[in-house]
């Protein structure tokens, strides 16, 4: 081995580059991104806002976003609205503006996501924001599309048992006659997982400006 000391400047350089370009340089543009109360005027000027953004879920929300996690939603679904002329996203009206690394800084596992099976759901707080919605896609999404929805059932989250006196005011509403309702003397009702997960999914918005990720209307 007489190239030794070669051998070992050239694993060092391959380090030390890789180092730079993945965690030097990201750290240098990103690392000092802090929440914000400035956003920008019709003009163009900086102004101070009211809250700080973006601002962070907490509760039962930040429970439920372990429960998204834990059955994989983000092997389907995506959480960034891409820019205009980079996709549709915005004309799909997923966003009003293009998400951007602030949106991201207060989330301690970003579920970005990789592919889109389903919309994204970077908005769906906004987009969606009915609660009784969500557990009935989420207890069969085929009972919200006419029975054209490809996304699995999550019918697991809801426990169906004997109504006993006066049913549950958190039971499910079907409409009379429909297949996906349960026998007569049965109602259909979230766990505590389901709740987390609903709290999680109205908590998804991005409906606040950033001084570099204005919404224009
Ligand atoms: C196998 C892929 C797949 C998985 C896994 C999946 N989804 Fe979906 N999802 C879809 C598809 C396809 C749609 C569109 C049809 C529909 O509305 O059901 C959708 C729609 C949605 C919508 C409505 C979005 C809109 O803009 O209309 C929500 C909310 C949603 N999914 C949440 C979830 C959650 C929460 C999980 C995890 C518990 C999950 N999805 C897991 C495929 C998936």
């Amino acid at each position: 081995m007489k190239n030794l000391p070669l051998l070992f400047c050239g694993i060092l350089i391959a380090l030390a580059s890789s180092f730079t370009g993945l965690v030097l340089s990201s750290y240098i543009q990103l690392g000092s991104l802090t929440q914000t109360t400035e956003t920008l005027d019709e003009s163009g000027n900086s102004v101070e806002g009211d809250p700080l953004f973006p601002a962070k879920v907490s509760g039962l929300a930040q429970q439920g976003k372990q429960v998204y996690v834990e059955l994989g939603c983000a092997y389907c679904h995506t959480q960034q609205v891409r820019r205009a002329g980079y996709g549709s996203d915005v004309e799909r009206e997923w966003g009003k503006r293009a998400t951007v690394s602030r949106d991201y800084i207060t989330q301690e596992r970003v579920l970005i996501g990789t592919q889109r099976i389903g919309p994204d759901l970077t908005t769906t707080g906004e987009r969606l924001a009915d609660k009784a919605w969500h557990h009935q896609h989420l207890y069969n999404p085929k009972s919200t599309s006419e029975g054209k929805s490809t996304m699995p059932q999550y019918a697991f989250l809801y426990e169906t048992r004997e109504i006993e006196g006066a049913p549950s005011t958190k039971a499910l509403q079907f409409d009379s006659g429909s297949e996906y309702a349960p026998e007569a003397g049965y109602e259909v009702v979230p766990t505590l997982r389901a709740e987390a997960l609903v709290e999680y999914l109205l908590s998804l918005k991005l409906n606040y400006s950033l001084p570099e990720a204005p919404i224009s209307e």
